[in-house]
């Protein structure tokens, strides 16, 4: 069975395009390959948090994986500093990692701009990181969005290296993971564009029914059609997107012949939308906040992930350890 590594970064919680993106996907794939699902604290470290919020957003974002399905039995689900042996291969893999390549990647030029007082070298050994979180599993595949495709370039370059190095096959090349269909995109509430969730138009799965009301009420919209069947615009057809997710089929007919038959009132098709999507974010809710409140099951879960991801890795380690010429007497 080929092996699947996805880093998830402690920051924010879930949207709804999360979830119908990546988190869909992950349901998929925990029943079709070896996956493993880690939380990359190590990585956010690069950007400073404080203790206690490193602490919850780790928490945080693994209730709310949880609670969309990720399943550990099926998985590997584990927090990357749990497993020390990366940090340590991160060390190896740096020496032959160049500062020329690693300042010219896309990701740490945007991060040194974004915060210039604290560019340190966790940003410029970031992809050195990444590409071990995915070779000491030796992946076949990696699911990365647009944005991580560098990363993961760069990671087939060290793998590369390192094997004509020392002239061994050990490393596979990971492939970027591609389910062969598109992605549905998930618009956001402002008319135009992806659900994000720093474009502040996202709806978030640990939305309160109220607030999420208010939101979808807000949601851009147009004038209206004028004659029968005439061309949607890209506000209202993000509405009619987002109920395509979350409503019945009969529903979006409704309000899609409403629209044909110039009889629609937004007003009207918000509402349906707003009670749809609470509908089905909360169970979701609920279960985030069940898992938070149960410690005993987190430990449960984060023991046996750190176990299975620990024993992949520290082989890995022993086998590079052992090729570079670090070796017992
Ligand atoms: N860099 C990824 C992101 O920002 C997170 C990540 C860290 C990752 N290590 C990884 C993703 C390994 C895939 C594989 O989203």
């Amino acid at each position: 069975m080929q092996t699947v590594v996805s880093g998830i970064r402690p920051t924010g919680n879930l949207h709804l395009g999360n979830y119908f993106g990546a988190v869909k996907n992950f349901l998929r794939m925990q029943n079709e390959y070896n996956c493993y699902f880690f939380i990359a604290d190590y990585h956010s470290l690069t950007t400073h948090p404080t203790p206690e919020n490193l602490h919850n957003n780790v928490k945080q974002v693994l209730a709310e994986y949880l609670a969309c399905g990720l399943d550990p039995e099926k998985s590997t689900i584990y927090i990357q500093s749990d497993v020390p042996a990366v940090a340590e291969m991160a060390l190896l893999m740096s020496m032959n990692a160049y500062l020329g390549e690693l300042e010219r990647t896309t990701s740490f030029k945007d991060k040194a701009r974004q915060q210039p007082d604290n560019v340190n070298a966790g940003l410029l050994n970031y992809p050195v990181l990444m590409a071990c979180d995915i070779l000491i599993h030796r992946a076949d595949k990696v699911p990365v969005g647009k944005d991580q495709e560098q990363n993961l370039e760069m990671t087939r370059k060290f793998a590369n290296r390192f094997n004509h190095m020392y002239k061994q096959d050990y490393f596979k090349i990971p492939q970027s993971f591609n389910y062969g269909e598109a992605l549905v995109k998930i618009p956001g509430l402002d008319g135009s564009g992806k659900m994000g969730k720093s474009e502040g138009n996202g709806i978030f799965l640990v939305d309160e029914p109220k607030p999420l009301r208010k939101k979808v009420m807000s949601a851009v919209t147009d004038s209206g059609p004028t004659e029968p069947n005439s061309p949607v615009s890209e506000p209202v057809q993000n509405l009619f997107t987002l109920m395509e997710v979350v409503s019945t089929p009969d529903t979006l007919q409704f309000f899609k012949d409403k629209y044909a038959s110039c009889e629609i009132r937004y007003g009207d098709l918000k509402k349906q939308l707003a009670e749809d999507i609470i509908l089905f974010n909360t169970p979701i809710r609920e279960k985030i906040e069940d898992i938070k409140a149960n410690t005993v099951y987190l430990n449960k879960v984060v023991n046996m992930g750190r176990e299975k991801a620990q024993e992949s890795a520290e082989k890995t380690l022993r086998d590079i350890r052992e090729i570079i010429g670090i070796k017992h007497f």
